[in-house]
Formats: C-alpha cells, structure tokens, sequence
C-alpha cells in the first residue's frame, strides 16, 4: 500500500522500463502478406494501400529475398486475378501452372526455408467476389468446401508449408485436413481464419486484389452470410473450437484492433497458436492520418502492434512488418 509501494519505480529509468517490460515485437512475430500479379516488370502501389505493392514474380523472387535478409520468414500469399479467368467457381485456382501455384514455387526457388502460406478462398477467383458458388441468391456451402479442399492439396502439391483458409463455410476445415491426409501431405498446415468479421476494414485490400462482391439480385453485396457478425463474441469462441477440433494447427481472430477482446478470450481458452491479421484498414487508416501529420506513424505502429501482442496473438499478419523491422532497428 501507498507509500511502501510507488508503482512509478519501475517506470523511472528507460533502464527500468527496458527490464520489466511484458510484451516485446520482433521479427519473427510476423507474417508478411505479399500481392502477386501476372506479368513481368510490376510492382504497382496500392492506391489504398501507401507503400504496399502488386508484386509480379520477378519482383516477389527480390522481394522474398529481402524479407528474408531482415529477418521475416513468414509470407502469406494472395494473388490477383484477371477478369478474364474469374467464373463463378473459382476453377482457375485449380490450375497446376496458375498465379498461385507459380507464386508458391518462386518463394521456394528464391528462399528454401521461408515459410510460405497461401490464402484459401473463391473470392480472387470468383466472378461475383464471393468466398463461394453463387447460386438461387446463396452462397453454397458444401460444394463451395469440396473446392477449398482441392484448392488446398493444389498449394500443397506446389509446396505451400500451410494453407490458410479466409472463407468461413462451415466444415472446411475437416474437408482439408482429411484431403490434405489422403493425398499423402501429412505435414501440411492448416492455419484457420476461425473468427473472422463481416468487417468494413478489408476495404483497401479488395481495392488491391479486385475481389470486392458485385451486385447480385437477392444476395447481399457483403459478406454476412457467412463472415461473422462484429457483434458476437460466444460465436468466435464456437468458430475457434470447431476449427480446432476439425484439425486447424493455427486459429486466427481477424481484424485486429476492434477484436484485440476476442483475441484475449481466445487465447485464454485454446492451447493452439493464435494470428492476428491487422487488415488493410487499419494500415490505411495509420498511413492516412500520418501523411496529414497528425500521427506519428512508427509510434502509433509499435503502440498497436504491442497492443495486438499484448492481447494474446502468438503470430502477427501485418502490412507494417517491413516498418517494424526498420523501427526496432
Ligand atoms: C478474402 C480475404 C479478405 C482478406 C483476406 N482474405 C477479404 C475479404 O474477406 O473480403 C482481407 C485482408 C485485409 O483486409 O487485409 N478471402
């Protein structure tokens, strides 16, 4: 009690604040999401997205190797599909020789031990937008699964370490793992997207694959008939323990900030790795306000970064990774 203890002791001294500090960042926190395009020669900034870029396989080889040299080893892959290849089922995620499977083999190629994720959905693939097959005004589920499972033994073939399903169908994760173990890749992961929000926040990054749904009669031109609802919180619990017990290796909570409750319940409560996906609102909205010069950008990124952390996330996906490294120096 006051005056035996003065809890301003141990925050007197950048010393004292060093050593007793909780919560730490570093490199190998983070997964890195990388943009990849066709074509050769392209590194396209995001116009939603200051700094980040559409990366063509040449500039992902450079990329990837520059990663690697600051110490992030972790990559999430999403590509960028032309118009002319999107169908309603999403079949060209199917191709051997398609932008993903490329991408996947190019990352190896360049860095041998980076781990590579990819993302597992319709949605870049889909000429509606959709994480799904549209059909009668719904987005189907069960077959909608059936090609998430084939997807992802086609990342695998191509040596994706884990795949990450974004798409939120119920059962999928069973319907991977039981493929992925029929087809013999028994140590692929599976890192589940389990509580993930019909969120306003992936504005930028649908800007930056192209994927936003369009306008279908009868089905909502949003995603909440099957990405959560931001007003739940028992629901993210349920997601996450199914996933779990469907064979997902990594859960993750996603958006970040508005979720960092989520994200601590979670972590109280499952003994598998937790991500946190900090989306591409949320780095909009800090590159935003710093350009304006009324946010100090790398304070404002540790401070919510460490907060993320601090929350309960074991991994981090963030747009801010390469920022973090310069920042901690
Ligand atoms: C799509 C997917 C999305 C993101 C990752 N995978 C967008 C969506 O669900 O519409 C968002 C990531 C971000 O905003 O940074 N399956």
């Amino acid at each position: 009690m006051y005056p035996l203890i003065r809890n301003r002791r141990l925050r007197s001294s950048e010393a004292i604040r060093n050593l007793v500090r909780e919560t730490i960042i570093s490199p190998s926190d983070f997964l890195v999401p990388l943009f990849v395009v066709e074509g050769k020669g392209i590194k396209e900034e995001i116009a939603s997205m200051p700094n980040y870029y559409r990366l063509s396989l040449d500039h992902l080889t450079n990329e990837v190797k520059e990663l690697w040299k600051m110490g992030l080893h972790s990559v999430l892959l999403f590509v960028k599909v032309p118009d002319n290849l999107k169908d309603n089922s999403g079949s060209e995620a199917l191709n051997e020789n398609g932008l993903m499977q490329l991408a996947i083999k190019t990352v190896k190629n360049a860095c041998p031990d980076m781990l590579v994720m990819t993302d597992v959905a319709l949605d870049p693939y889909s000429s509606y937008g959709h994480d799904g097959i549209v059909a009668d005004g719904q987005i189907l589920n069960d077959e909608s699964v059936e090609i998430l499972a084939e997807i992802s033994i086609s990342h695998a073939k191509a040596g994706a370490d884990f795949v990450a399903p974004s798409d939120m169908m119920d059962g999928r994760i069973l319907s991977i793992r039981e493929a992925l173990e029929d087809e013999g890749y028994l140590n692929t992961g599976i890192m589940a997207y389990s509580a993930k929000y019909a969120s306003a926040f992936y504005g930028p990054f649908r800007d930056a694959l192209d994927s936003a749904p369009v306008d279908i009669k009868n089905v909502p031109k949003d995603k909440s008939t099957y990405q959560m609802d931001y007003a739940n919180r028992f629901e993210a619990m349920r997601e996450t323990q199914m996933d779990i017990e469907e064979g997902a290796d990594i859960v993750m909570v996603k958006p970040g900030l508005c979720y960092l409750d989520i994200v601590r319940e979670i972590k109280n409560d499952v003994d598998v790795p937790v991500a946190v996906y900090q989306v591409s609102g949320e780095y909009a909205m800090v590159k935003a306000a710093a350009e304006k010069g009324w946010l100090n950008h790398d304070a404002v990124v540790m401070e919510q970064l460490t907060a993320i952390k601090r929350a309960g996330a074991n991994i981090i996906a963030s747009y801010f990774a390469k920022d973090v490294v310069r920042i901690i120096g």
